[in-house]
């Protein structure tokens, strides 16, 4: 167990340990005003090799889809895992500001094409601007399966979940779903795109 930091929020006084203690031993106040403060935050001075090490998690790069009312939408999506395989489940980390989640949160399916090397330009239209400003399917070949969610054509290969709410954890500036998958399949056997190769070819034009 890690003892946690335990700030009073009346005085500033600091104590350490599992639990707060039951009154402030300074101002005397009472154990609900202490409050965790994170024992661990790294200083200002390590922020670029935290960076970097973040850089260095690996992911792929994928068109999270979703429907609501007849409409379909999508956005591209780095954060997305097989988080266990019996039962086979996928999460995703989706912001609360796009359109998808809330199609996501209405429909309570998604689905993710998992995007070749050679489909920068998916990339390029699903990841930068919303459904909101313009209809990012219109020209793109897409077909729908078991949930209803779109498709691309072009993808390596797909998976496709139900949602499971109860999960549903709030990060902050995003939510992390979690979906049972419901289906799933391989269209052609070539290398996914990963988040480090996109931006390796970015980069170089
Ligand atoms: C390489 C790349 C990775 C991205 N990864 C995520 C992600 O994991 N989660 C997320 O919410 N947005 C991610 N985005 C941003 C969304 O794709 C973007 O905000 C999109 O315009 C949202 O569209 P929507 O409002 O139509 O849903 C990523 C964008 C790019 C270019």
């Amino acid at each position: 167990m890690i003892a946690q930091r335990w700030k009073c929020s009346d005085c500033g006084y600091v104590a350490v340990g599992l639990f707060p203690p039951e009154r402030c031993p300074k101002c005397q106040c009472n154990r609900t005003a202490f409050k965790t403060e994170h024992e661990y935050k790294f200083p200002p001075e390590e922020i670029e090799a935290v960076i970097a090490a973040c850089w260095k998690v690996s992911y792929g790069l994928y068109m999270v889809s979703s429907i609501k009312n007849g409409k379909m939408n999508g956005q591209i999506c780095n954060t997305l895992f097989q988080i266990t395989s019996d039962p086979p489940r996928m999460a995703i980390g989706i912001s609360h500001q796009n359109l998808t989640h809330e199609y996501i949160d209405a429909s309570e399916v998604f689905a993710a094409s998992i995007l070749g090397r050679d489909q920068q330009r998916i990339v390029r239209r699903f990841g930068y601007r919303s459904g909101r400003e313009f209809d990012k399917f219109k020209g793109i070949p897409v077909g729908t399966r078991r949930t209803g969610c779109p498709i691309l054509e072009d993808a390596i290969g797909y998976v496709e979940c139900a949602l499971l709410g109860d999960l549903t954890v709030d990060a902050g500036t995003h939510s992390i779903f979690v979906g049972e998958i419901v289906g799933g399949g391989v269209f052609k056997n070539e290398e996914p795109m990963t988040y480090e190769y996109y931006h390796q070819m970015k980069d170089s034009g």
